[in-house]
């Protein structure tokens, strides 16, 4: 039988205690709520409050549940008060001196049954352990922000942790209503060892000026699905907790430079800036504590400004490729009301990407998305040719060719010789580098990246690439073209993966090289990923759909460009590409998908 936790402690009402507070009381059970002073305690109590108001306030909660709720909460200053509870959770800052003081002082106070539990995100929790005369009752229980909603817990068992105590905590986890995964003491446990270093290499994006905030962040939720980009999480997190993290992780695993703080982050947790909880972090917000972004002067100007700002007209458009990307671009532009001229490699292939477009408007037209006659309109803008010559008069050319540079350098300085001036140039190559092909033309401050995603139809982010020769003109054109298409524009410096892959992918081959290292499984990291931080997909998923050996290559690039001895691609990763195990097209991948 599983042991009954009728009354719990938690020990620091920051951002993760005053959550962990309403699960527990939430849930049922009493809580003694402890802070370090009066002043803390009234924050924690405000924090509770807000969060248990906002809740009633979208009909999340009853006001008579809320009301018991807060019934089951006591609050005390010192951890005296804890001397006749069952649990304590400890989620004080990230130091482990103070945990260990918190915890030698939790052993002293706390009955000899009492498990002590710490919520630590990256310290060893075998080191706090020790500080105790009971390391078998203590464990880790790592909640994910914000508490009360994210369904995760990572429950961490220490070499001496009781079978019998990581029994009973997964019982309460599943009281909880949570999901958990049990694993061994390792820096960052499953979800923020994957997490952390994109995290940190999104700050190192911003602090040398690749992109800017606005735009990583909606690069990744609209290129990968994330509930809120990477910035906007540093802020939730808060970047005092955050900085602590990563250097607890660089030094406990392994020295990867990758978890190396970005200096930036330092500086703005040394000025105070250390995201909501202060009001203050890569964005502003109405008050501490608000989760409402307010403008402040590095806010962009809106779009239609920003685009007035040089950006040339354009009413005809030239695709150039036969495949998925192009035939998905062909439709975007045409849909959107530009005449586009479609060039393949002859009658045939134009035939086949006619047919193609013309399948996808209709199935638009099926699903009630599109009108029969904004379908036939649509149709009527597209000419399709097998000559280069037809793009005399377009005013952008967007190249969707095979992705070989000698190809796409002989195309583009074929359309050297054949486009107007004032033309806008754009590949959307997602691996290549775009200064390459534009060099091969005598007007390099006309060639953009546009990068579409798949299917383009449907994907709402295109990566506008800036090389170091892009005009402001020709940059300002393709942001007011992707805002026509209605799309998001985002607008990133050249370098191999751009925004989205370049954070992504890393990410991915770090969860291989989890796998490999036997840590967890494919099913609990998947889990965690997408319970704990909201993924639409777990990684090994994501890989199948993906493609292994697309993900290899583009990890491959990124390892030759930047030579990071982290993005080294996973050996996993490289025995299954050689295998033939390519992911659902080969119905093999990290997962056997024959029989689905
Ligand atoms: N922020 C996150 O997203 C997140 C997620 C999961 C886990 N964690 C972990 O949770 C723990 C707490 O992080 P946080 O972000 O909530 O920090 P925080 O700075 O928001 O809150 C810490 C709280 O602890 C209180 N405190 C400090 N010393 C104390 C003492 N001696 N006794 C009682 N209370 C004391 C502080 O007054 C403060 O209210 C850390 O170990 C962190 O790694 C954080």
């Amino acid at each position: 039988m599983a042991r009954e936790f009728s009354t719990v402690g938690v020990v620091g009402l920051g951002t993760m205690g005053a959550g962990i507070v309403e699960v527990f009381a939430r849930n049922g059970i009493d809580v003694l709520a402890v802070e370090i002073s009066e002043s803390a305690l009234e924050r924690g109590r405000a924090t509770l409050t807000g969060s248990t108001d906002r809740a009633v306030a979208k009909g999340k909660l009853a006001e008579a549940d809320r009301d018991a709720l807060h019934e089951r909460v006591r609050f005390a200053v010192g951890l005296d008060a804890l001397h006749s509870v069952d649990l304590v959770i400890e989620a004080v800052p990230e130091h482990l001196d103070l945990k260990q003081r918190i915890f030698a002082e939790l052993d002293r106070v706390c009955r000899p049954d009492t498990i002590l539990a710490t919520n630590t995100s990256s310290l060893s929790v075998t080191e706090i352990s020790v500080a105790t005369s009971r390391p078998n009752q203590v464990i880790g229980i790592h909640f994910f922000n914000p508490a009360p909603v994210m369904k995760l817990v990572e429950v961490v068992r220490t070499v001496v942790t009781a079978p019998e105590v990581v029994a009973d905590v997964e019982a309460l986890c599943a009281r909880l209503g949570k999901v958990d995964v049990t694993i061994n003491d390792r820096a960052g446990f499953i979800a923020n060892a994957l997490l952390f270093g994109y995290l940190n290499h999104a700050v190192a994006m911003v602090e040398s000026h690749y992109a800017t905030r606005e735009d990583i962040d909606a690069a990744m939720k609209l290129g990968c699905g994330l509930p809120m980009g990477p910035l906007a999480l540093m802020d939730l997190i808060g970047l005092d907790t955050a900085y602590e993290i990563l250097d607890t992780m660089y030094r406990r695993g392994g020295r990867d430079r990758r978890h190396a703080p970005v200096p930036l982050l330092k500086q703005m947790v040394t000025a105070g800036l250390l995201g909501r909880k202060s009001g203050r972090g890569f964005y502003t917000y109405q008050r501490p504590g608000s989760p409402v972004v307010v403008p402040d002067e590095a806010t962009p100007p809106a779009t239609e400004a920003a685009l007035a700002d040089g950006a040339r007209a354009i009413t005809k458009v030239g695709v150039v490729g036969s495949g998925t990307m192009a035939t998905g671009i062909i439709e975007v532009f045409a849909k959107a009301g530009y005449e586009v001229v479609s060039v393949t490699r002859g009658a045939e292939k134009s035939a086949a990407v006619c047919e193609a477009v013309k399948t996808s408007l209709n199935k638009g037209v099926v699903r009630g998305k599109l009108a029969e006659a904004d379908r036939d309109a649509a149709l009527g803008r597209i000419s399709w040719s097998a000559t280069l010559d037809h793009l005399a008069d377009v005013d952008l050319v967007v190249e969707a060719v095979v992705e070989e540079l000698s190809v796409k350098k002989a195309l583009f300085a074929s359309l050297d010789e054949i486009c107007k001036p004032g033309v806008v140039l754009a590949t959307t190559t997602s691996s290549l580098p775009v200064i390459d092909v534009a060099m091969a033309t005598q007007r390099p401050a006309d060639v953009v990246g546009l990068h579409f995603f798949n299917p383009a139809p449907v994907m709402p982010l295109v990566e506008v690439v800036r090389t170091i020769r892009t005009s402001p003109e020709a940059a300002a054109t393709a942001r007011a073209v992707c805002a026509a298409l209605g799309k998001t524009g985002v607008v990133c410096g050249d370098r191999s993966g751009f925004i989205v892959n370049a954070l992504l992918f890393p990410y991915l081959n770090d969860a291989v090289k989890m796998l490999e290292a036997s840590y967890s499984t494919a099913d609990d990291i998947d889990h965690a990923m997408k319970l704990g931080c909201g993924y639409p997909m777990g990684p090994f998923e994501l890989l199948d759909v993906v493609g292994l050996d697309v993900a290899l290559a583009i990890q491959r690039e990124l390892y030759l460009e930047l030579r990071e001895p982290g993005f080294a691609p996973a050996p996993l990763l490289e025995h299954l590409v050689t295998a033939g195990y390519l992911g659902r097209k080969t119905r093999r991948g990290f997962r056997d998908h024959s029989h689905r």
